[in-house]
């Protein structure tokens, strides 16, 4: 089974993408909507309650565990994998492998929440690999808790983009990152906002989907370890009427979201 985990509804668009690409794989759920955001809280408490989201997966028999948030993965992915023995994916290696290919420019903007912006995760791995490229970023608080409340076509939403989004028009970027797993629920109005001709956004859920399949195609002992005893499951440590129809509305259907401690 494959186990992904977010601080909340967001990591769906990662389970979503991974359901589309690899239907035959069980995936488990798990979004801590109980301590949502992770993106305000600092590194030491984002990295306890991802080892705590880690296990909870472990202990329902993940094989390989996807961190389907920035913020976690910007700063206990490292972590992660030292303390553990099973493949662990994150969204922001393959989002900066695409956006280096993507820009043509050579200006890349990157939009996430406060503790991955702070992290310099983007700007360090997009420059390690292309020295010659530059990064603009933009730390977006607001944008989840927007998203979490179901607010992507308010007005409001629209002019907190336009007042974020700016400074990064300004500066000719021609290659958009989604820092956090929340935005794609955001692409249309952002793109609206950037010029959908002239900009490539990149969706880290796509990605993260693509290099778990690559790495699957390369690994048949993993890929046997993953056979399916069952249906998705979709655990939350919190259950909000605004999480249901979320995640309703990103997988296009009525999800089941059991409510547990991890
Ligand atoms: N979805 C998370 C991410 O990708 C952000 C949500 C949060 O701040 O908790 O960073």
């Amino acid at each position: 089974m494959i186990g992904i985990f977010d601080s909340g509804v967001g990591g769906m668009t990662v389970a979503h993408a991974v359901e589309a690409l690899l239907p035959q794989y069980q995936i488990t759920y798990y979004g801590d909507l109980a301590r949502t955001p992770y993106g305000s809280k600092s590194r030491e408490t984002i990295i306890e309650y991802s080892i705590a989201n880690t296990e909870f997966l472990l202990r329902h028999g993940a094989k390989i565990i996807i961190i389907a948030c920035n913020s976690a993965a910007s700063v206990a992915s490292g972590i992660l994998r030292q303390k553990y023995d099973v493949p662990i994916f994150e969204v922001i290696t393959p989002a900066v492998n695409r956006a280096v290919t993507a820009t043509v420019t050579g200006n890349i903007g990157v939009i996430g929440t406060r503790a991955t912006i702070r992290s310099g995760i983007y700007e360090k791995k997009i420059t390690e690999q292309a020295p010659g490229l530059h990064v603009f970023s933009k730390a977006c608080p607001l944008l989840v808790p927007l998203v979490e409340e179901g607010w992507l076509n308010a007005r409001e939403t629209k002019m907190i983009l336009r007042k974020y989004l700016t400074p990064l028009k300004l500066k000719q970027v021609d290659t958009l990152v989604l820092g956090c797993t929340h935005y794609p629920l955001l692409k249309e109005q952002i793109l609206h906002r950037f010029g959908k001709k002239r900009t490539t956004l990149i969706d880290s859920s796509v990605e993260v989907a693509l290099t778990l399949q690559q790495h699957l195609e390369e690994n048949p002992a993993l890929r046997e370890s993953l056979q399916r005893n069952g249906e998705n499951r979709y655990f939350v440590s919190d259950l909000t009427s605004a999480a249901v129809a979320i995640a309703a509305k990103i997988f296009g259907r009525q999800i089941d979201l059991a409510k547990v401690q991890s």
